[in-house]
C-alpha cells in the first residue's frame, strides 16, 4: 500500500542545506499499522508529511497504492499533532471542513458529518468549540473529521502525545477498533515505546540524524491481556535498547 525508495529530505533554511532523511527504504502492506518512533527532532514528522504530499522531498520517491505521491492524496487522510482542530468552529463545523474544501454538497456533507459523529458517539457534542472538550474528546473529533473522508490510508501524528496514561490506552484500543471496522491502513508516529508495540504490526525506528534504522514486525492479532504478555514485554525491552543506542551513538 506505502512504498519509501531511498527517500531523502533536506530543509533548506536561508539558503543553507539542513538534511533531515537520509536513505529511507520501507512498504507497509494494505490493512498494516505503521509505528514510526525515534527521538525528539529526528524527523518523524517530516517523513509522515512526505508520505502525505506536503513535502516534496530531495532524492527518491513515494508510492501510495500504486501511484507516486506527487502532491496530497484524496484519500490520504492526516491527524495532525495537537489535533489541528481549528478553535474558532465547533465540533460540526471542524468535521465537515474537509467535505467543504473538496465542494461537496451541503446535504452530503450534512449526512456524511451525521452519521460519521453518531458513529463515534460524539452527536452530542455538535454545538462544541475545542476548548470545551476533553482530550480523549478532541481525539474521537480528529478522528470523526478524518474519517468522513473516507480514507484508505491514515497518517497519525502523536495524536495521543498530552493525554493521561489511561485514557491513552483506551484512545489506543478505540484506534485498533476504527481500524479493523474500516480496513484502513494506518502509519502512527509516535516517541512512545509502548504505544508502538501496542498498536503496530511493523515498527521503524528513526535515528537521531534521520537514518532509518530497524524494522520490526509483530503480530497482527494481539489478543486482549497483550500487554501483559511475554511478546510485548520483550518488544519494548528490545525497542527501548535500541532507542537508548540511537540516543547515545547521536551524543557522542
Ligand atoms: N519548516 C521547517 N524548516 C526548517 N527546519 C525544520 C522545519 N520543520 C522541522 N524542521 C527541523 O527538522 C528536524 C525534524 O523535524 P520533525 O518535526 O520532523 O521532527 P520530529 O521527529 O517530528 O520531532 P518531535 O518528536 O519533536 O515531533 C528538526 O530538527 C526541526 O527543527
Ligand atoms: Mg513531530
Amino acid at each position: 500500500m506505502v512504498r519509501v525508495e531511498r527517500l531523502s529530505f533536506s530543509y533548506v533554511v536561508r539558503g543553507r542545506r539542513f538534511p533531515i532523511l537520509k536513505d529511507i527504504d520501507f512498504h507497509l502492506e494494505k490493512n498494516g499499522i505503521l509505528c514510526i518512533i525515534g527521538p525528539s527532532g529526528c524527523g518523524k514528522t517530516t517523513l509522515l508529511f512526505t508520505i502525505a504530499g506536503l513535502r516534496v522531498p530531495d532524492g527518491g520517491s513515494v508510492w501510495v497504492d500504486g501511484v507516486e505521491v506527487k502532491a496530497p492524496r484524496k484519500k490520504t487522510a492526516v491527524i495532525f499533532q495537537h489535533f489541528g482542530l481549528l478553535p474558532w468552529e465547533n465540533v460540526y463545523e471542524n468535521i465537515a471542513l474537509g467535505l467543504k474544501i473538496r465542494g461537496v454538497p451541503r446535504r452530503e456533507i450534512m449526512r456524511g458529518v451525521e452519521s460519521t459523529m453518531e458513529h463515534f458517539g460524539i452527536t452530542k457534542l455538535a454545538r462544541k468549540y475545542p476548548r470545551h472538550l476533553s482530550g480523549g474528546e478532541k481525539q474521537r473529533v480528529a478522528i470523526a473529521r478524518a474519517l468522513v473522508l473516507k480514507p484508505d490510508l491514515l497518517l497519525l501524528d502523536e495524536p495521543f502525545s498530552a493525554i493521561d496514561a489511561l485514557t491513552r490506552e483506551a484512545l489506543q484500543e478505540f484506534v485498533l477498533r476504527v481500524w479493523k471496522e474500516w480496513s484502513l491502513t494506518i502509519i502512527h508516529v509516535t516517541h512512545d515505546i509502548e504505544e508502538a508495540v501496542f498498536l503496530g504490526t511493523e515498527i521503524i525506528v528513526l535515528g537521531k540524524d534521520g537514518r532509518y534504522d530497524h524494522h520490526y514486525t509483530l503480530p497482527r492479532e494481539k489478543g486482549e491481556d497483550f500487554r501483559d504478555g511475554p511478546v510485548f514485554h520483550d518488544a519494548t525491552v528490545t525497542m527501548r535498547d535500541r532507542m537508548r543506542r540511537i540516543v547515545n551513538e547521536s551524543s557522542l
